[in-house]
């Protein structure tokens, strides 16, 4: 019989340094009030000169891996979402199964930028849905600061450090009742880093590999897909709009998550909002809201959750979750 994937646990991790709206107003040409009214960003948390990807991706793990109850040798899976690896190899989920002493199952990083942990979470689900995962830990870690242009308004106010994570577990009944996941490669240079390891080398070696964004034609499609989504993942469910108690959204902007509650036609307090505290932490974002959710005994046992984002790629897609 096939199993299904329980979410047994949560966690998260945000860097100790914070930047408020005030302080980047002495970095470049904004203010609190133009970011706080396009965005809903009061502030971003940084990773310290010393942390990395892996150590975020550590600390929410472990935070996860304690409210499951569970022991890290346990886990059997590690798929981990970043953008901001800290190698070029080994991945960052080897590193991570190496800090946290589950050796042998697979580990491998997924790259979907802002729908790293929907890609994450759906590669895992399947992994326990055909048997050969028992106990998963699914992560979304970046330092996206580290790829910011520090003299570009319009990125560098955007983005923040953390992580987030979650543990599966293979249960009778589910648990995530589906995903769905998109790209579309066409629409990769409204929103990208356009050099790495192959082409432009020069740019990462002399820290200049920075995130361009053309950021209204990314907010139109944002606002589309993330409305498509919630109509796909209802279908696939026979459910109706009122039967999905959280919308746990990509935290890029509080203006797109409003215009997916209203196509929800749920009221914002069934939505769980965090940009304000750490903006957009890209493949984090997601279960960084999801544990502070769960953290405040907001989302419980039971609780149908639909998990959204978007992101560079293009790339977008959807969980459906009982809790
Ligand atoms: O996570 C992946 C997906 N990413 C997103 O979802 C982000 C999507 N995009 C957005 O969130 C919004 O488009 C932004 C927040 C980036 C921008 O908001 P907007 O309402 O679309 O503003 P805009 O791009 O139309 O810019 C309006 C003005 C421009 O000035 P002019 O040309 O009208 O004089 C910009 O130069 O705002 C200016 N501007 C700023 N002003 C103060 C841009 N950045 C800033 C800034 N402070 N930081």
């Amino acid at each position: 019989m096939a199993s299904h994937a329980s979410i047994i646990g949560t966690g998260s991790y945000l860097p100790k340094k914070i930047l408020t709206n005030a302080d980047m107003a002495n970095i470049v040409d904004t203010s609190d009030e133009w970011i706080q009214s396009r965005t809903g960003i009061r502030q971003r948390h940084i990773a310290a000169d010393d942390e990395f990807t892996l150590d975020l991706a550590e600390l929410a793990a472990r935070q996860a891996i304690d409210a499951a109850g569970i022991d890290s040798s346990e886990i059997d899976l590690i798929v981990l979402a970043t953008t901001t690896a800290d190698q070029i190899f080994p991945s960052t989920a080897c590193l991570l199964q190496s800090r946290l002493g589950c050796q042998g199952g697979p580990a491998f990083d997924v790259q979907a930028v802002c729908t790293g942990f929907v890609y994450a979470l759906a590669v895992a689900e399947k992994f326990i849905a055909t048997g050969s995962s028992q106990k998963a830990l699914v992560v979304g870690a970046e330092t996206f600061s580290r790829i910011l242009d520090w003299t570009d308004r319009n990125t560098c106010v955007l983005f923040g450090d953390g992580a987030g994570a979650v543990v599966l577990e293979a249960r009778d009944k589910p648990g995530i009742l589906s995903t769905h996941l998109h790209s579309n490669g066409d629409y990769s240079a409204l929103l990208h880093v356009p050099s790495g390891v192959s082409n432009n080398y020069a740019a990462v070696q002399e820290g200049r590999a920075y995130v361009e964004m053309e950021g209204s034609e990314v907010f139109k499609m944002a606002v589309r897909k993330m409305g498509e989504v919630v109509d796909e993942a209802l279908e696939a469910n026979n459910l109706a709009k009122t039967d999905v108690d959280w919308l746990v959204p990509h935290q890029a902007n509080q203006r797109i998550i409003a215009a997916t509650a209203k196509k929800l036609g749920m009221s914002m307090d069934r939505v769980v909002l965090t940009v304000g505290e750490h903006g957009n932490t890209s493949a984090a974002s997601i279960p960084l809201a999801l544990d502070t959710a769960v953290r405040r005994g907001d989302i419980i046992t039971g609780d149908k959750v639909l998990i959204e984002a978007f992101g560079g790629g293009f790339t977008w897609g959807s969980a459906l979750i009982e809790m």
